[in-house]
């Protein structure tokens, strides 16, 4: 028996002593692990607990009943999305009394309420400033410079990723891809994108912004505030020079407002260069088969 295992021990230590083929092995690496608690383990604050009532007004409750029309009377938890938003669009974030709420509407085990909410970071789970600035950083976004936007907004605002202003005018948070790539640079503020943007002409928006929240009330007054100390500031001479030259700004009791969209001077996600291709004149009648196969 002996004898006919030492051969084959043979053979797996030499098999084993063998160098493996370079193809068959790479260098290990780890990274630092992310906290990531914040987005899907919940925690009791004096302004999110359970015991804060929550309710739709009359006008979104109307709006609940359209939305849950539109899904088969069986399946209407399909609409937890549309109402977590309508929550969120209501309240101000997405609290748990939100998610309790939506979850009593659509007759959901409140689980399968977090869930969702939990899944996607567009549900904000903590209270956000009133605007809700969000930077891309996503390879595009990085290769035309986010970290310049990243930094306008760090130093114009005093916060970091996932901080907000004392005055509670101003939340930053640093995302993924937003789906606009061609216009990269770029943020979300609230609802709007801005795009293709410059250190110059991000201190310009940030700065319009707070100051049309100060000159009309909007802000919540807080005395250590960016807004409350730079109320008066004026836009960034560049950045400002850069929005006025592309008619870019909108009016708001006398201050000017970039308006949506890019800030670069192009209208849409047009080549930035120009046009390279389709410049001559399209083909007419002439160029095309008389016998009408084409
Ligand atoms: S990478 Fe920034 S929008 Fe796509």
């Amino acid at each position: 028996m002996a004898s006919r295992l030492v051969p084959s021990v043979f053979r797996s230590l030499s098999r084993a002593a063998r160098p493996l083929p370079r193809a068959q092995w790479r260098a290990f690496s780890a990274s630092r692990p992310a906290r990531s608690d914040s987005l899907f383990v919940h925690r009791d604050t004096p302004e999110n607990h359970a015991g804060i009532p929550f309710k739709f007004t009359a006008q979104n409750e109307e709006l609940i009943k359209e939305i849950v029309s539109r899904y088969p009377s069986q399946y209407k938890k399909a609409a937890v999305m549309p109402l977590l938003d309508l929550g969120q669009r209501q309240h101000g974030f997405t609290s748990i009394s939100v998610m309790n709420e939506v979850a009593r509407i659509l007759e959901m085990p409140p689980m399968r309420v977090y869930e969702v909410a939990t899944f996607y970071t567009m549900y904000n789970r903590n209270p956000t400033g009133k605007f809700h600035v969000q930077v891309c950083t996503t390879t595009p976004c990085m290769l035309r410079d986010s970290d310049a936007v990243m930094k306008a907004c760090e130093e114009t605002l005093g916060i970091h990723h996932g901080q907000t202003t004392k005055d509670g005018l101003f939340t930053m948070t640093e995302v993924e891809c937003l789906g606009a790539c061609a216009n990269a640079p770029m943020v979300q503020i609230n609802d709007d994108y801005y795009e293709d943007l410059t250190y110059d002409t991000t201190v310009s928006l940030l700065k319009a912004l707070q100051a049309a929240s100060v000159a009309t009330g909007a802000n919540l007054g807080g005395a250590d505030g960016l807004a409350t100390k730079e109320s008066n500031a004026s836009m960034g001479a560049a950045g400002e020079a850069a929005l006025k030259s592309q008619g870019r700004s909108v009016g708001a009791q006398g201050l000017k407002i970039p308006s949506p969209g890019p800030l670069s001077g192009r209208r849409s996600c047009e080549p930035a260069g120009g046009l390279t291709c389709l410049t001559s004149e399209p083909w007419g009648n002439e160029t095309l088969r008389k016998d009408g196969a084409l």
